[in-house]
């Protein structure tokens, strides 16, 4: 298989943060940003494999700033790691308060998720085409963690 850019599957996802997105305080809840992020995963992860795609895992999870009621919540997510089947993505959350103009970062992540085919079973997926030095200490990053989650399952 042709190796493939990051560029090529990378997706910017947004939503408004309405009142049934909160708890009574007006923060969104967590778990409805973790709902957009796995969708945005699940877009690159999509993207890359062009097979239907499942999440396998989340790590390193960070929430660091509330989201309130009227945020534009802005996800962008990004391939940063391929290996036979599974792929790893990150996505990064940010929140702009569209009164003052200004934009944080809130949310971050890891999300693997493995490709799968007709069949259900894991299915190969294209390699990662790495393009500067950036990318290529991103793969290894990627791939210490995976080491690291595969010694905890075994
Ligand atoms: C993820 C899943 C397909 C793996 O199936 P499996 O039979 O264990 O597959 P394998 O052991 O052959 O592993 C296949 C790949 O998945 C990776 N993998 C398996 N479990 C993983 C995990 N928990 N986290 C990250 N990667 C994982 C393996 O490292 C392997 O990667 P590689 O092909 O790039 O080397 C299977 O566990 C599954 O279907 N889980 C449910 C997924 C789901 O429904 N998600 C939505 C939850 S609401």
């Amino acid at each position: 298989m042709e190796p493939k850019p990051a560029s090529a599957s990378s997706v910017t996802m947004t939503q408004i943060v309405l009142p049934f997105h909160t708890n009574v305080a007006g923060n969104m809840h967590g778990g409805e940003v973790m709902k957009l992020m796995d969708s945005a995963a699940g877009v690159v992860a999509q993207r890359h494999s062009l097979c239907n795609v499942v999440t396998a895992s989340v790590t390193n999870l960070s929430f660091l700033e509330p989201i309130f009621l009227g945020d534009l919540v802005i996800c962008n997510a990004e391939l940063r790691y391929a290996g036979k089947s599974s792929m790893e993505v990150f996505v990064c959350v940010k929140a702009e308060n569209l009164s003052r103009g200004e934009i944080k970062p809130v949310v971050e992540g890891y999300f693997f998720m493995v490709a799968l085919d007709r069949n259900g079973r894991p299915a190969s997926v294209p390699p990662l085409k790495l393009e500067n030095e950036e990318q290529k200490r991103q793969f290894e990053e990627a791939q210490e963690r995976i080491n690291y989650m595969k010694k905890q399952r075994s």
